[in-house]
């Protein structure tokens, strides 16, 4: 669903860049709460991920020398991102695909997993089901990976596809493994806001990163009042919140967004850097963005929060479980850089598929679970179906709790609506085993969406839980009734993970202090 590119420091457009300056640039934006271990092994692998996927045949946009293109993007010191169009993140999974079918790796397509099995503390399997038949798979595993994606679903105004359900997270939270940061959600600044049914539909930073402007209905570029050194192209945190401050404030569009004007780049540069974003809005919304401005607000687009990795293996903190991606925490901190996450797809959906590998050349046995595990996680998933008499409708859940989401886990926060959310979302989950569904296992959206919602509202429990908990304003999390950044939360990640109990445990943990030759790169500039 990425579309402006993959950050990479070549410096193909701009000589000046290195791993150093992406460094700090990536540490800067997650307000020094990223696992530092993660970021610098990410800015030094990056550029040969982005040359090995152009090796298996992606084709990026040039410079006029034949180089890789770079484009920029908020937050990021130099030209970095290599981009095809505005249409990255297709080409990267239609290359990886291809790369894929070309193994002889068994594929899956539309399979859920609904729960890890363990055995002496190890995971060695999974149930999942087909979408499209409702026929289960018990999968024997020597080692699993999850790059599951985020939980974007959790809102109603989303950049996220369908699938953003959170899975891979709780899966690994009911397995044992500990999550972090889970308070750290991101809002990308500039969503579709009209007609209703594109609300949150994404719109490239590329766009800005190509010189887009923002102004208020007053016809204010408003991003002087807000990070006047870096405007439009300061990080997703600062211009995502003067968005909807500009909103709240009375100076927003019609339709309750901001305008982004990208027309003085003119047709024939729009369709060669931005063609998705005319088509999308000449389809979508009927607006010819080479003669008018786009209107445009926050969409819940990231999670930087997720389960905890090891930052050479990606292994979790359950043994034979790794973790990669957006479901996986610690590279991006606070806040999460554009273009940063495509790249770390490259870099660590590697590092965890070696990780494995490793992992099971040493532990290569394989253990049986019993069979009667299986057959309880089956009755489990099917009990919707079966359910007598009157039950709970999956998508009155569902809505309710997007609802709930969007009220109060916004990017604006404060204590007693994080309470109240808190609260509507635990009377949602007391509601789940009365969940009724229609109908057979065969393709039946309202049986998945059953299943969806167990993960859905478990995840946003995590996350008002962890923001309750997070007293200050840093990155993702603005609490409107703390001041600033508290210095002592500055070095300390928040772990989730499942008490003894069963209820959720929240922990404070320091995060270790950078080495010299990392600690000096910030002294020396
Ligand atoms: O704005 C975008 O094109 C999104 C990129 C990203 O989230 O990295």
């Amino acid at each position: 669903m990425a579309e402006g590119g993959v950050a990479a420091s070549m410096g193909n457009v701009d000589p000046d860049d290195g791993w150093q300056t992406h460094f700090m640039d990536t540490m800067r934006s997650g307000k020094f709460l990223n696992n530092w271990r993660m970021v610098e092994t990410f800015v030094k692998e990056a550029p040969d991920r982005v040359y090995e996927l152009e090796q298996w045949g992606a084709l990026f946009n040039r410079t006029e020398e034949g180089k890789i293109s770079q484009r920029a993007f908020g937050g990021h010191t130099y030209r970095r991102l290599c981009h095809v169009g505005d249409r990255t993140g297709l080409e990267m999974i239609r290359t990886l695909q291809e790369k894929v079918l070309a193994t002889d790796t068994k594929v899956y397509m539309e399979t859920t997993v609904t729960r890890l099995f363990k055995k002496n503390g190890r995971v060695v399997g999974a149930l999942a089901y087909t979408r499209e038949s409702g026929k289960f798979i018990h999968f024997k595993a020597k080692a699993v990976v999850l790059t599951t994606g985020g939980w974007g679903r959790i809102y109603k105004v989303t950049s996220n596809s369908w699938e953003g359900t959170g899975d891979g997270a709780i899966l690994a939270y009911e397995a044992g493994a500990e999550l972090m940061d889970m308070e750290m959600v991101q809002f990308h600044p500039t969503g579709m806001v009209w007609p209703p049914g594109v609300r949150g539909i994404l719109v490239t930073e590329g766009v800005r990163g190509e010189g887009g402007i923002l102004r208020n209905a007053e016809g204010e570029r408003y991003m002087e009042n807000y990070d006047p050194e870096r405007m439009e192209l300061s990080s997703r945190d600062v211009v995502a919140r003067a968005n909807y401050t500009e909103v709240q404030e009375g100076r927003g569009s019609p339709h309750g967004g901001v305008y982004l004007d990208i027309s003085p780049l003119g047709y024939d540069n729009i369709m060669k850097k931005l063609p998705t974003m005319y088509e999308q809005f000449h389809k979508l919304a009927d607006i010819d963005i080479s003669e008018e401005p786009m209107e445009v607000f926050p969409t819940v687009h990231y999670t930087m929060g997720g389960i905890r990795v090891n930052a050479e293996t990606c292994e979790t903190t359950v043994s034979g479980l790794f973790a990669a991606g957006e479901c996986a925490a610690g590279l991006h901190g606070a806040n999460r850089l554009g273009g940063n996450s495509l790249s770390d797809l490259l870099v660590f959906g590697r590092r965890a598929g070696a990780g494995a590998a490793e992992y099971v050349k040493s532990n290569g046995y394989s253990t049986e679970i019993e069979a009667s595990e299986v057959e309880a996680e089956k009755e489990r998933v099917l009990k919707p179906l079966e359910k007598q008499g009157e039950g709970e409708n999956p998508y009155t859940i569902q809505q309710e709790l997007q609802q709930a989401m969007m009220e109060h886990a916004n990017l604006m926060r404060i204590e007693e609506s994080l309470k109240e959310g808190l609260d509507k979302v635990l009377a949602l989950k007391d509601r789940l085993p009365d969940v009724k569904v229609h109908g057979s296992t065969l393709f039946n959206p309202g049986w998945h969406t059953a299943e969806d919602i167990r993960h859905l509202i478990q995840v946003s429990e995590l996350i008002l839980r962890s923001a309750l908990e997070r007293k200050e304003q840093r990155g993702a999390q603005w609490r409107l009734d703390y001041e600033g950044q508290d210095e002592e939360l500055g070095s300390i990640n928040f772990i989730v993970k499942k008490d003894e109990q069963g209820e959720v445990g929240i922990e404070k943990r320091e995060i270790s202090p950078m080495p010299e030759h990392l600690a000096n790169l910030f002294e020396e500039e």
